[in-house]
């Protein structure tokens, strides 16, 4: 029976969220534990039957313990967990970080807990409790052979589509999902506060529509599918863009040269070399060298 109950510790933005798609799943959370008064409340207040405890005693007949706290807190709940005699064989220890494999688990797999790093690539923002928001989500999964089927039952339980990143991958997985998620949507930030610097309004309207497309061609189409003044070796464009913005813009400009380095860096091999080249010391730092500076 303890198998179909399930205890969250840290119940904020996925924590909530995925004690919703669990309940909805029928598996009753029936703990939680960790955070403010005011984030086990909440979760208390919209899903029935949930019990705030300490932390030592939210293992206590469930199956299932999803630790949803900032990463760098995971390792801690465990040595907690463990060192209270709270985790044994009848015990799935999940956590939800991107950057962390099963090494913060560790401990509680020692226990006797099967273990798994799961990770949704997906956002999810604050007051989310919608379980369709995580079906069809990838979820990166780490575990071990012992864990693995059980893992990934447990995500398809979620609504999402379960997929193996081993252990020594994790790090690099993580960062790439950042720059696919927070970097992609800097750029459409610094493009909202370039319009408005040029007294165009309503940016929103204007920059989503080309986002998406831009996202979802390259997301198919790979480097070949990019397109704008780096791709094409147009250098006067990418100069005369700068020096609209340097002056009175320099961290945008700064934004600017970067993410056009990421497009450079991605097109170069199909640049003719001098073109490539003079663009490579336009969108430099300033302090790398006189040509890219900002004057
Ligand atoms: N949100 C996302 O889009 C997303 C997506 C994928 C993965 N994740 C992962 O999910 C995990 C949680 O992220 P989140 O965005 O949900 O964060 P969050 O909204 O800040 O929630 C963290 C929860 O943990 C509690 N907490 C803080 N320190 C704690 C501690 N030392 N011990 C126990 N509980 C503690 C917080 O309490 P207070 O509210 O009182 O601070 C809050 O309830 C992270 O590992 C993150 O990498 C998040």
């Amino acid at each position: 029976m303890s198998a179909r109950r399930a205890a969250v510790v840290g119940p904020g933005r996925l924590g909530t969220l995925v004690a919703h798609a669990l309940t909805a799943s029928g598996t009753s959370v029936v703990r939680v534990a960790g955070g403010s008064d005011a984030s086990r409340a909440r979760l208390r207040e919209g899903l029935a039957g949930v019990r705030d405890v300490p932390l030592e005693e939210v293992a206590q007949g469930v199956g299932l313990v999803v630790i949803a706290t900032p990463d760098a807190a995971i390792e801690a709940v465990v040595d907690r967990l463990v060192r209270a005699d709270a985790l044994d064989e009848s015990h799935g220890v999940v956590h939800l970080a991107g950057v962390h494999g099963t090494a913060p688990l560790r401990r509680a797999g020692l226990a006797g807990a099967r273990i798994a790093a799961l990770h949704p690539a997906t956002t999810v923002p604050t007051g989310a409790s919608d379980p369709s928001l995580l079906h069809g989500v990838a979820w990166a999964v780490t575990a071990g052979s012992r864990d693995r089927s059980w893992a990934h039952e447990l995500v398809h339980d979620l609504g999402g589509d379960p997929f193996d990143v081993p252990e020594d991958a994790r790090v690099r997985y993580h960062a790439a999902l950042a720059l696919a998620s927070n970097t992609v949507g800097a750029a459409v930030v610094t493009a909202g506060l370039l319009l408005r610097s040029a007294g165009i309004a309503d940016a929103g309207r204007l920059i989503a529509p080309i986002a998406h497309a831009s996202v979802d061609t390259a997301a198919a189409g790979g480097a070949a599918a990019l397109t704008g003044p780096v791709v094409r070796g147009d250098a006067a464009t990418v100069r005369a863009h700068l020096d609209a913005i340097a002056p009175d813009l320099p961290e945008v400009a700064a934004a600017y040269r970067a993410l056009s380095r990421a497009v450079l860096l991605a097109v170069r091999p199909a640049l003719d070399p001098e073109a490539a080249a003079t663009l490579a010391q336009l969108l430099a730092e300033p302090s790398a060298g006189p040509s890219g500076a900002d004057a």
